[in-house]
């Protein structure tokens, strides 16, 4: 890279953002870690900075478009313009149909596809800008269908065609949009599953393992690997992709 660029990581206060973040500090980007509060990014920001690398702290809802508008414009004055987005906020809210509420349905698709759009339409004027950019969309294997999650497997559904639609629009600005779907993943968020399902985080971490052909559940810089990849010049004619990461073939 000649001039060193902007990236931006959704949820980045834990898990999968976190590393994320962290990942993409190390290879030698600024970064903005967002999350719901600015406190809860700071960990990330701040272990980043303490790493020798660059980056700030910012809170923001992700479905909440005037909070966007401005996280946007904040880090685009204090960190340079985002031409790197990693839409990875996230929830949960686990339940089978007939129990499932409206809110439960509302909310994830609110914070996984409303959340993506309006990030990556208010970064991609910055990306459009500079004739470059990537966007790296988090989907899941639940895409593909999964109990209980007929509102999460919608989202991630979503966010492939989603990923596919702004690589056509995009592409011709130099901006390239990929997706990564990971398998299980050891996180808060699994940890949460666990203890909805009433389970030891550990016998669910082990029950995992053995359905997965290389016998281990993913770690949080599995897929920071896979988002590097995506986001970096290497990678320029790769784009509308959906990479599974998920320690065998599913997808
Ligand atoms: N953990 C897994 O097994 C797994 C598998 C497939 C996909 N994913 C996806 O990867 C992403 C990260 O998952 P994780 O396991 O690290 O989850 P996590 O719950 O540990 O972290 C998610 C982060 O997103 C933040 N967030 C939630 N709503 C937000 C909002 N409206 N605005 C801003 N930030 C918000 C949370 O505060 C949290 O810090 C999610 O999109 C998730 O659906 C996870």
């Amino acid at each position: 890279m000649t001039d060193t660029r902007t990236a931006l990581v959704t949820g980045a206060a834990r898990g999968i953002g976190a590393a994320t973040a962290r990942r993409l500090a190390r290879d030698g980007y600024r970064v903005a870690v967002l999350d719901l509060s600015e406190e809860a990014a700071e960990g990330t920001a701040a272990a980043i900075r303490e790493d020798g690398g660059d980056a700030v702290s910012v809170g923001a809802d992700v479905a909440d478009e005037d909070a966007v508008t401005t996280a946007v414009a904040h880090v685009a004055q204090t960190l340079g313009p985002p031409t790197v987005l990693v839409n990875n906020a996230g929830i949960l809210r686990d339940n089978l149909l007939f129990r499932m509420t409206t809110a439960d349905f509302d909310d994830v698709l609110r914070v996984h596809l409303r959340g993506a759009f309006l990030m990556s339409r208010a970064v991609q004027a910055h990306q459009v800008e500079a004739r470059w950019g990537r966007v790296v969309n988090l989907s899941s294997t639940s895409a593909l269908g999964n109990r209980g999650q007929a509102n999460y497997a919608a989202a991630k559904a979503g966010m492939q065609g989603f990923t596919k639609t702004l690589a056509i629009e995009l592409g011709p600005f130099g901006v390239t949009v990929n997706a990564v779907a990971p398998g299980f993943i050891e996180t808060e968020m699994t940890r949460a599953v666990a203890e909805r399902v009433g389970v030891p985080f550990e016998e669910l971490l082990a029950a995992e393992a053995k359905a997965v052909p290389v016998r281990r559940v993913g770690q949080p810089d599995d897929i920071a690997a896979a988002v590097s990849f995506f986001a970096s010049e290497e990678a320029s004619f790769v784009s509308g992709q959906v990479l599974y990461v998920a320690g065998g073939p599913r997808g």
